[in-house]
This record gives structure tokens, C-alpha cells and sequence, in this order.
């Protein structure tokens, strides 16, 4: 037998394809490890980083600290994609800066509104990875416990990638998310994609509500910088203010598989952040893991996975839902509305927008992929879609949505994506939905 030819590179291709995997997998980091380190760190063992100087440097040691300063011991850690989740008490995490949860306002529970048209099925929903009863390269659970929620890592190596603290909180280092009137779209357009370092093919209607829902179709394009999610906006100006979820690649921050994101601004991205990154989303549920890649993607001409996400503003907070391959929603948990300092999204949002966001680092990069790098004429199993999009009308319990009937925005050169919008009433079970994307290039 081991004189077998075949069974000896067998083994040996086995071996190679045991190397990588070994080499590759960092070694195990405790939690209690990574903080003593950060604690310990000074400037001039970073200086080989992006960071700007000692002071950017200092800021960003002391936000890591502050962060991590109420949470307490952690009982779990796993690996992920390369990065690390600590289980956190829930009760402990920065968010609630010491509070209880219990103290916590009333979560409009049971179900988030329906569909105007009833339950639709999109396609195979994605499960969470932390219920699947994954065991990362140490072996450890890849969940967290009852009580505890995921908390991805803040590390020095994660945000020393960007000059400055305030470049790591913002929607992407080289300008703002989006979020445009009307007005401000058409005047986007007619000044063309040079003026605009990030590109989009989007649909938005403004309407008085107070959140809404799509499912997403979940890909995972190439590039710098790629996305598809909701946007729910209110103000203008410098006033502006956003509550925002989907999914994005953006291996700066993340990974280059998408990673489940949320997002918000209260003051036209000067600050806000994503996900847990800063205090603001207050968690409340541990199947879901913000910042996480997912265990599937959609396959080209198979299987669309993809996942319902809403938000909803319920007496002054903005709760988050996502449903996967569970008949129900979780309540995954809330901006509280203090983030929003009085601002326009403590009382409703005025505009709603769905669809995918692009953005290039350097000239010498490509434009990258929108949705799944295909055009949206090429249609399902295909091209990139989300669908059953809805606003929710009022601040109510459950309720009903009302369908969205969305206005097309391209910003960016047809030859690199596009977007096709349905409108409810030709869109069967799937109501108002569209498909978008396109393949980038080096001019869009
Ligand atoms: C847009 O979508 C509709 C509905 O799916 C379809 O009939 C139409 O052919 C599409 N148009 C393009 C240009 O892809």
C-alpha cells in the first residue's frame, strides 16, 4: 500500500493542502492576552503601521481601552475568517456604558411589520454561522452563550490600517456613504462620476417612515469596496442623519468575503461608525455576529442565499431585525434614539434607499464588482437582487408595510453597473424589487 504510487500523492496532496491551512492560522490569542497587550503598546512598536503620528496613535490605544474598560472577563472566544469574537456580557458591553439592560427600553416585540402581500420566498435564506455548530481551527464553538453577545475584536492591527481614529469610524476613508434628496441625486448625476470618489446604483422614494425591510441576495463581489443595503435617512446638511444595514466587502476593515454590517450617522458621516465599533447599537441577541462573514454565499447559476433585514423606529429607538433560515425574526437589538442628539431620526426618517455602493482607493485600483459583478439584465441566479422592499408606515407594534415605489439612480458609467427596478404592482410575491450590478473596470 504505501508503495502505492497514487496513495503517496494522495497523502502528499494532502499534506499540501494541510500546509497552508497550519501556516496561515494565527496562533491562539486569549482575550485577556490581546488586552494586556494593547495596554502595553507604545508608538514605536507601531510606527511601521498607517498611523498618522504618537497622538492618533495614543487616541486609538485609549478608544480600544474605554471600549473594553466595563466588559469584565470574557468566558469564550473564536475564531472567524482569521479574527477574532468575544462572547461579552450583555449586560457589560460599551453601549450601555454601565447600565442594565434591564433598563433598556421597550423593544416592539413579536413580529416587525409583514409585507404588504404576506410571507414570499427569495430564495435559500443564509443561517447565522454562530447556529450552525461550527468549531474553529482551535476548536472552540463558533456561538456564543445565552447571556453574552459577539463582539468582534478591537485590535491595534485592525484599526492602525487607517492614519487616524476618526478615518477607522467613518463609512470609508475617502468620503462619505451617501444618502441624497432627490435634488442632491439629480445634481450628483449631472456632475458625473469624476466629482464623486464613491459610485452607486440605488433606488430611493421620500416618504415619512419609520424604517422598512428587503431581502438581500448575498454575494461576494470583488474589490476595495462594495456593498447592497438600506439606508433610512432623515435632515439635511450638516443635519443629516442615517440608520443603514446590508452586507459589504470591504477588506480594509472586514474581509474580502462579505461581512454582515450596520451603520449610522447622526451629523452627515462626520461621526458615527460601524457595527459595535463605537458605543452606540445597543445588542441584544447572540445568534448574529455584526462584522461576520456568512457560512454560504449565492452561487452563479445556483443556490441565492440572502437574508431579511429591518429596521424599525419604535418610540424613539431604531430596532434591527434579521431572519435567516429561521421561520421568525430575531431582535438583534437598537440604536438607542440619545445617538441621534434630537436630530430628525428621533422623530421618523423622510427618506428610504435600497441598492449597492461602490468606492476605489487609489486611481490605480479598478472600479470593483457591484452586487455579483453581473449586469441586471441578466436576472435571477445571476445578477444581484433584494427584494420585498417596504417602509413601515407608522410607529406601531407589529403593523403592516406599505411597498416601496423607488426612483432609479445610477451614478457611474453604464458600462460598469446598473440597476432595474420592479415596482410592486408588476412584481408577483415579490413586491417592489429590483436587480443591480455589473462587473466595474477601470473607468466607471
Ligand atoms: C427589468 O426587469 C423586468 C422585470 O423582471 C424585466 O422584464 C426586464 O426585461 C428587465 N430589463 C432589463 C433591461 O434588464
Amino acid at each position: 500500500m504505501i508503495n502505492n504510487p497514487i496513495f503517496f500523492l494522495g497523502l502528499f496532496s494532502l499534506a499540501l493542502q494541510a500546509i497552508p491551512q497550519v501556516a496561515s492560522a494565527p496562533h491562539q490569542v486569549p482575550f485577556d492576552q490581546f488586552l494586556a497587550t494593547v495596554k502595553a503598546a507604545s508608538f514605536p512598536q507601531w510606527k511601521h503601521s498607517a498611523v498618522d503620528n504618537e497622538p492618533s496613535f495614543d487616541q486609538i490605544k485609549t478608544h480600544i481601552l474605554d471600549m473594553y474598560s466595563g466588559v469584565g472577563s470574557v468566558v469564550h472566544s473564536f475564531l472567524l475568517d482569521g479574527r477574532y469574537a468575544d462572547c461579552i456580557d450583555v449586560n457589560k458591553q460599551p453601549s450601555l456604558a454601565g447600565r442594565q439592560l434591564a433598563t433598556a427600553p421597550e423593544a416592539p416585540l413579536n413580529e416587525p411589520p409583514v409585507s404588504p402581500r404576506g410571507p414570499t420566498e427569495s430564495g435559500t435564506p443564509v443561517g447565522s454561522p454562530l447556529t450552525q455548530k461550527l468549531k474553529d481551527p482551535f476548536g472552540n464553538d463558533i456561538s456564543c452563550p445565552d447571556g453574552t453577545i459577539p463582539f468582534a475584536r478591537l485590535t491595534l492591527e485592525r484599526i492602525t490600517t487607517y492614519p487616524t481614529l476618526a478615518a477607522f469610524f467613518a463609512k470609508s476613508t475617502n468620503g462619505a456613504g451617501q444618502a441624497l434628496s432627490a435634488r442632491e441625486a439629480e445634481e450628483l448625476e449631472s456632475r458625473g462620476p469624476s466629482a464623486q470618489p464613491h459610485l452607486y446604483a440605488y433606488g430611493f422614494q421620500q416618504t415619512t417612515n419609520y424604517g422598512g425591510h428587503s431581502w438581500l441576495n448575498l454575494w461576494s463581489p470583488v474589490g476595495d469596496f462594495s456593498l447592497s443595503q438600506q439606508w433610512y435617512v432623515g435632515g439635511s446638511g450638516t443635519s443629516l442623519q442615517t440608520a443603514e444595514g446590508g452586507w459589504i466587502v470591504y477588506p480594509q476593515h472586514f474581509s474580502t468575503q462579505a461581512v454582515l454590517f450596520i451603520f449610522y450617522t447622526p451629523d452627515a458621516y462626520s461621526t458615527g461608525c460601524y457595527n459595535l465599533e463605537c458605543k452606540a447599537f445597543v445588542q441584544i441577541n447572540n445568534n448574529w455576529y455584526l462584522g461576520g462573514t456568512f457560512d454560504q454565499y449565492s452561487v452563479t447559476g445556483g443556490g441565492q442565499r440572502g437574508f431579511d433585514l429591518q429596521w424599525k423606529l419604535y418610540r424613539g429607538n431604531w430596532w434591527l431585525y434579521l431572519r435567516g433560515a429561521s421561520a421568525t425574526y430575531d431582535t438583534v437589538g437598537y440604536y438607542p434614539g440619545s445617538v441621534y442628539n434630537g436630530g430628525q431620526l428621533t422623530k421618523n426618517a423622510e427618506i428610504i434607499e435600497y441598492g449597492g455602493e461602490v468606492t476605489r482607493f487609489t486611481t490605480a485600483d479598478v472600479w470593483p464588482q457591484m452586487g455579483s459583478g453581473m449586469f441586471p439584465s441578466k436576472g435571477y441566479a445571476q445578477a444581484a437582487f433584494q427584494n420585498t422592499i417596504y417602509y413601515n408606515p407608522r410607529d406601531e407594534n407589529e403593523g403592516v408595510g406599505v411597498w416601496s415605489d423607488l426612483t432609479k439612480v445610477d451614478v457611474g458609467s453604464h458600462s460598469c453597473w446598473d440597476i432595474n427596478i420592479t415596482e410592486s404592482a408588476q412584481g408577483g410575491g415579490w413586491g417592489t424589487f429590483f436587480f443591480f450590478g455589473g462587473p466595474g473596470g477601470n473607468t466607471c
